[in-house]
């Protein structure tokens, strides 16, 4: 005969019984003293952590990183040093649907990975697209309401959806991108991953450096159709299950890691504004480098522990990797640490999933679901051999800014334009069968039944700004030509 573990509350306490609670008799009302029946309903209250604002539908797993070539003259930065090994954990997700929203929506895909370096956790939150809708973060929220569901109806509106499109040109690029077949991968694991901003390396010597991540998958790409994507609607956890279901079988998926480099000086006069996030860097000008590789190996054991309460913020950079003037970047620095501190608590980094395998020698203390027990002396300065900053580690991280106090789009660069490279993919890239499947599923999209005539033309403009061409064949199937 097997033998059971008794049952306990969460003080561990012999459960009473796991089926019945108290009652005076059989009949009779329950009482308040059945402590075990309040901390098991009260319990189930709490359950819930607010789901994340945007990216609340997401699944991940852990894996390693693996770096095989030297870039010692671009990055002092101790993950990315030929040889190393450090160990990750990546959340993949949707951007605009809720908790049970389907896996096959039409979004970008959310590629986040947190690094546990020995230097504490560089976390890189980045997106299956290198571009994203916005240049500026005063725009994120409005972006966002635009993408989810109206005041009135509590109802997802393409309406609203082109309404901001079309009054945000620089949103361009990544909509075309978007409506392309890439806007609904197969799986998570047949996709690219991008940093997308642009950062900053720096290397032993001091030496600086701009940088843009790709993660290049060794699946292959592979994408669904709309008509494949509805389909597949009957089950809504399609990618969950689906890169589950890969891990568990040993079927490790795997990306190669390539950077993009362009020398800090070079920035001031690039064709482009490298730090705008609407623009890729062309590879003619900034090939890729192929610099390592990181495999997915190991399925979390709890949901909710490892994905749910995970907790990526771009701002955690290790010494040897910055900030860019990006303003993007430089909004998202503040938002994500910001969000956690409400979603999870004040505590969150102290949770197995985001806690660092480095020592945490910091002074802040205290505070909800504290774990880390603080030790004296709890102050710094302190003259009683406590822990001391390094300053020497972030040398080489600073450089010159100056400017007037404004509020302005960026300083245009020779060729920045909104439309110059949406149309690069659409007349260099893009296949006869691309272009045909970009506009069937702009028109599909624009042909909903709260599309107004007035917007459907301010839609093909859109798209003749793009190309006239695309624009032509938005307008024929909207019936506007
Ligand atoms: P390249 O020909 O060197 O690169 C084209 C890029 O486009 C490749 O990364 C390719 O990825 C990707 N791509 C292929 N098909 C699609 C698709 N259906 N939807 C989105 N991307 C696709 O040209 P450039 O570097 O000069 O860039 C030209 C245009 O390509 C850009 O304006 C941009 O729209 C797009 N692009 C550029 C990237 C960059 O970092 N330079 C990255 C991604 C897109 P793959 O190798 O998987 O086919
Ligand atoms: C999630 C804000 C732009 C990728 C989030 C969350 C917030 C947020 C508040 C929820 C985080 C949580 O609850 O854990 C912003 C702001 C942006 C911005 C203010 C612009 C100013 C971007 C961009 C990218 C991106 C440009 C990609 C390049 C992600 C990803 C997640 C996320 C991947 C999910 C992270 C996870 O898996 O937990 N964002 N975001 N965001 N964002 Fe952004």
């Amino acid at each position: 005969m097997t033998t059971r573990p008794i049952s306990t509350d969460d003080a561990g306490l012999a459960a009473p019984s796991d089926e019945h609670s108290l009652s005076v008799g059989p009949n009779g009302p329950l009482l308040l003293q059945d402590h075990y029946l309040i901390q098991k309903m009260a319990h189930f209250n709490r359950e819930r952590v607010p789901e994340r604002v945007v990216h609340a539908k997401g699944g991940g797993a852990h894996g390693i990183l693996q770096i095989t070539e030297d870039v010692s003259q671009f990055t002092k930065a101790g993950l990315f040093q030929k040889g190393k090994e450090t160990p990750l954990f990546l959340r993949f997700s949707t951007v605009a649907g809720e908790l049970g929203s389907a896996d096959t929506a039409r979004d970008p895909r959310g590629f986040a990975i947190k690094f546990y370096t020995e230097e504490g956790n560089y976390d890189l939150v980045g997106n299956n697209t290198p571009i994203f809708f916005i240049r500026d973060p005063s725009k994120f929220s409005d972006f966002i309401h635009s993408q989810k569901r109206r005041a009135d109806t509590h109802l997802r509106d393409n309406n609203m959806q082109w309404d901001f499109w079309t009054l945000s040109p620089e949103s361009a690029h990544q909509v075309t991108f978007l409506m392309t077949d890439r806007g609904i991968p197969a799986s998570w694991r047949n996709m690219h991953g991008f940093g997308s901003h642009t950062f900053l390396w720096y290397n032993a010597a001091g030496a600086k450096f701009w940088v843009k991540y790709h993660f290049r998958t060794e699946q292959g790409i592979r994408n669904y159709t709309g008509d494949e994507a509805a389909a597949l609607l009957v089950d809504p956890d399609h990618h969950i299950r689906d890169l589950h279901t890969a891990i568990a079988a040993g079927d490790h998926p795997s990306w190669k890691v390539n950077v993009q480099i362009m020398p800090f000086e070079a920035a001031a006069d690039y064709r482009f504004n490298p730090f705008d996030l609407t623009k890729v860097w062309p590879h003619s000008d900034y090939p890729e480098i192929t610099i390592g590789r990181f495999v997915l190996n190991r399925n979390p054991e709890n949901y909710f522990t490892e994905v749910e309460q995970a907790s990526f913020e771009p701002s955690n950079m290790v010494p040897g990797i910055g900030a860019s003037p990006d303003k993007m970047l430089q909004g998202r620095l503040f938002s994500y640490p910001d969000t956690h501190r409400y979603r999870i608590g004040p505590n969150y980094l102290q949770l197995p999933i985001n806690q660092p395998r480095n020592a945490v020698n910091s002074y802040n203390f205290d505070g909800p679901m504290a774990f880390r027990s603080s030790q004296d002396p709890v102050y710094a300065p302190n003259s009683v051999n406590g822990p001391a900053a390094d300053p020497s580690l972030y040398e080489g991280e600073g450089y010159h800014v100056t400017g007037e106090l404004l509020r302005s789009a960026y300083a245009k660069h020779a060729e920045d334009d909104d439309y110059v490279q949406p149309r690069a993919l659409w007349e260099n890239v893009l296949s006869e069968t691309d272009r045909a499947h970009l506009v069937s599923n702009v028109v599909g999209h624009a042909s909903a039944p709260e599309v107004t005539a007035d917007m459907k033309k301010r839609v093909v403009e859109y798209w003749t700004n793009i190309h006239k061409d695309l624009g032509q064949g938005v307008a024929r199937g909207l019936g506007l030509s």
